[in-house]
């Protein structure tokens, strides 16, 4: 007996009952694969539901149900009183993914095919940054504790922003690429309050964390070749950014005052930019002294140069005086300040803010608008409320609270387990200290081996671009519950007595 024409068909139909997804989606992707990849051709009629079900053992039903999908989506059309029938109008676009289902992409031979200098330029920079991809929860750094964030409360203003917000938050507005304009005010506000920065909300840009401000500020400001002063030891997130713009980073030393300004001066008298992080020096935790605040600002005006003030984490001070922002010194328009939510939110909510002085708002605003338009307005909106509401300075008071007490713990351990061993940096604010290390031992191999023990220091030299002069570890205490940090540096001593 010769097969019967439908056995082809059948053939292409394999139905797993063990899986979890449902038997009439199996036939359904079964068919429509069959179709897409054209081995069942356009025009083609079907069996009779009766039959199909009776070939595969499975009910009608289930056939009908995956045979109404198709011609719902247009694979299939149901002629009344006629049959059912692979469509004869394809549409293009559905035979292309057909293509891609079958093929792997085709191998492009690299020559001749050049990118940009610039888009070189990208491409090489984040292989030559340490990325620390480690996820250990024992010290990591500058990672504030998510168990203590009040989600409850932000899912609910992100839900309020959904359901009773106009039709509008949903637009894109190019009139609001700098931002959601009450976050702006609130934003604007809060630093006058907190920050002492001379500001009004329209020098307010909301951008998408400190990381898209530190690459607007770079491109808007530096041409290729500018010479940027960089702090020594210096963020990874600040030297990236500058040498997607091309700069050539001159390494400026930071002492007990913060970075040394004679120090760049001399290295590099015409500098065109300067970044720095005067209220918390990243990594080693110095707070710029008034004097070299002055100094800086001096110099700046004098050499015609920008500073782009990076603010991360000054909410996060445990003792003396607040210290306020470089920003509010500055009578000549010549600091960018640049500040996140990363650390007293969390990391991912990627949202942060720059103020600009006056005369270039528009060309940071139309900057930011060709990037990436604007940020979200549902997080912007919910984010205004947080702080309108009185969440926000609600969750610093209470996270300073927590991460003083964790602080406490961390140096009270090393004291008792480590003594001499790991002298701790003596920093009363942000949210990590630094080990430091016998000079002479490398921090990366013990950075490694301890990784291998489940902790997760940095090794201080990472952030120097030339020698490091004393050896150390980063070790965050924000994001380490107490038995962490007690069990951590246990582990530490063994890691430390094998080096
Ligand atoms: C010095 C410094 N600046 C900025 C940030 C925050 O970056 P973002 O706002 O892009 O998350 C960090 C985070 O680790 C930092 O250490």
């Amino acid at each position: 007996m010769s097969p019967s024409p439908n056995t082809f068909l059948f053939s292409l139909i394999h139905l797993d009952r063990q899986e979890k997804t449902p038997l009439y989606w199996q036939i359904y992707a079964a068919l429509r694969q069959a179709i897409l990849t054209q081995q069942l051709p356009s025009g083609l009629r079907l069996p009779s539901t009766r039959d199909l079900a009776a070939n595969l053992s499975v009910s009608r039903n289930t056939v009908v149900n995956a045979i109404k999908q198709l011609a719902v989506e247009g694979y299939l059309e149901i002629r009344p009183k006629s049959g059912t029938y692979v469509t004869h109008n394809l549409p293009e676009e559905l035979l292309q993914t057909a293509v891609s289902i079958e093929q792997k992409a085709p191998h492009f031979p690299k020559h001749n095919r050049p990118l940009s200098q610039r888009g070189e330029r990208l491409a090489g920079i984040s292989t030559a940054v340490n990325r620390n991809p480690n996820q250990q929860p024992v010290f990591p750094h500058g990672r504030p504790d998510l168990d203590a964030f009040p989600f409850q409360i932000w899912a609910r203003l992100i839900n309020k922003q959904y359901r009773q917000s106009p039709l509008t938050l949903f637009r894109n507005n190019p009139d609001e690429s700098a931002g959601y304009q009450p976050l702006r005010e609130a934003i604007a506000m809060h630093l006058r309050v907190a920050r002492a920065v001379r500001c009004d909300a329209e020098q307010i840009i909301i951008v998408s964390g400190s990381q898209q401000g530190l690459y607007l500020a770079a491109h808007m400001l530096i041409d290729p070749g500018d010479e940027v002063w960089m702090e020594e030891p210096g963020y990874l997130g600040a030297r990236i950014a500058f040498l997607s713009a091309g700069a050539t980073l001159i390494p400026v030393p930071v002492g007990e005052n913060g970075l040394d300004v004679a120090a760049g001066h001399a290295l590099s008298p015409t500098a065109r930019c300067v970044y720095t992080t005067p209220s918390h020096q990243f990594p080693l935790g110095h707070t710029m002294s008034l004097k070299a605040r002055l100094n800086l600002l001096d110099w700046a005006e004098k050499a015609g140069a920008w500073i782009i003030e990076d603010d991360y984490d000054s909410e996060y001070r445990f003792g003396g005086q607040p210290v306020p922002a470089l920003q509010g010194l500055d009578g000549n328009g010549r600091v960018i300040y640049i500040g996140t939510f990363s650390k007293v939110m969390f990391p991912n909510m990627r949202l942060g803010y720059m103020v600009i002085p006056p005369d270039l708002v528009e060309a940071f605003k139309a900057a930011r608008f060709t990037i990436d338009i604007q940020s979200p307005n549902v997080v912007q909106a919910a984010m205004a409320e947080f702080i309108s509401e009185g969440h926000f300075s609600r969750h610093i008071r209470r996270m300073r609270r927590l991460y003083a007490e964790r602080r406490a713990i961390l140096v009270a351990e090393v004291d008792r387990v480590l003594g001499d061993r790991l002298p701790l940096s003596q920093s009363e604010s942000g949210m990590h200290l630094i080990g430091w290390l016998p000079s002479g031992v490398d921090d990366k191999v013990v950075q490694k081996t301890a990784v291998s023990h489940k902790i997760n220091v940095a090794a201080l030299s990472d952030y120097y671009l030339d020698t490091c002069p004393r050896p150390g570890l980063l070790m965050g205490f924000a994001a380490s519950k107490p038995n962490e940090i007690r069990a951590g540096i246990g582990r530490l001593a063994a890691v430390l007595d094998g080096a």
